[in-house]
């Protein structure tokens, strides 16, 4: 397990007395997706969001996509804005992070300039809420998954989505607290991708991402990529599902208010049954 940074200001914002409700302690989680920075994108984050989500947020969640072509130079332009948030923040990235083959770069900026917590299948704590990232892959859905069947090509993006799904598993069962969020870029499910055209489910996620999910029964999931997907979703076992992508929550949320999903959890070390107090 990796340790949340979250800049600067992230201790002086742990320090802050949790909200208490029946008497658990709460921690309230902010989580957008799919900013695509770009190198003149400054201030984007702060427009999107608003001091008022800032204020009311204990953790900053970002679903990937956080550059538009993965360059050192956009990673810098967000690291600047996320510089100035006092909270813990913690991300992974989204094929859009990869696009220069700079992912590295990119990662050492956020973590280095931004003080961001970049997941790939690892997992970190904030307040006693644990967190468990990866950026996931595409192969479909259901019975119609893409099998390692056939042309080496297909048995390696079959690995890769594996691999991811692993990732995942990995992250999840190293976490022990009551509350536990996945993170991903890509869809675990084919509920937050309806509304995209057919002819691209299969690129947008995979059910092989939902398996580890429901066995290690996750609190519930935040995802991107599904630009035109739906909202909200949940898995065969019933974990919610989110679909945080900028533009999707811009489409959904009522008019003004601030393109973010906010859920609160529990924070105790409770035992590691499901959670059925999140809400948002
Ligand atoms: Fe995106
Ligand atoms: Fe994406």
């Amino acid at each position: 397990m990796i340790q949340a940074s979250g800049g600067a200001h992230a201790a002086q914002q742990a320090e802050r007395a949790p909200e208490r409700a029946g008497g658990t302690a709460m921690v309230r989680v902010a989580a957008v997706g799919d900013l695509h920075y770009t190198r003149s994108s400054q201030g984007l984050l702060e427009r999107a969001l608003g001091p008022e989500v800032i204020a009311r947020a204990d953790v900053l969640v970002l679903c990937g996509d956080l550059t538009d072509y993965g360059l050192p130079e956009e990673a810098r332009a967000l690291a600047k804005d996320l510089a100035g948030v006092k909270l813990p923040i913690i991300a992974v990235l989204g094929n859009h992070d990869h696009e220069s083959g700079q992912a590295e770069a990119v990662v050492e900026i956020l973590r280095d300039a931004g003080g961001v917590t970049v997941l790939d299948g690892e997992s970190c704590e904030v307040r006693g809420v644990g967190f468990a990232g990866a950026k996931g892959f595409g192969g479909g859905f259901g019975r119609r998954v893409l099998e390692p069947w056939g042309e080496p090509a297909i048995k390696r993006f079959v690995q890769d989505a594996l691999d991811e799904a692993l990732k995942l598993e990995r992250a999840l069962s190293r976490l022990r607290t009551r509350s536990r969020v996945a993170i991903l870029h890509y869809a675990p499910i084919k509920g937050t991708v309806e509304g995209e055209s057919l002819e691209i489910y299969p690129f947008l996620g995979s059910s092989r991402l939902e398996e580890p999910i429901n066995r290690f029964r996750a609190s519930l999931v935040f995802h991107g990529h599904c630009h035109h997907g739906s909202a909200e979703g949940r898995t065969a076992a019933g974990v919610p599902v989110y679909n945080v992508a900028l533009p999707v929550l811009r489409r959904t949320l009522a008019d003004g208010a601030p393109p973010v999903r906010l859920v609160e959890l529990p924070a105790d070390d409770g035992d590691r049954g499901p959670s059925s107090a999140a809400r948002s």
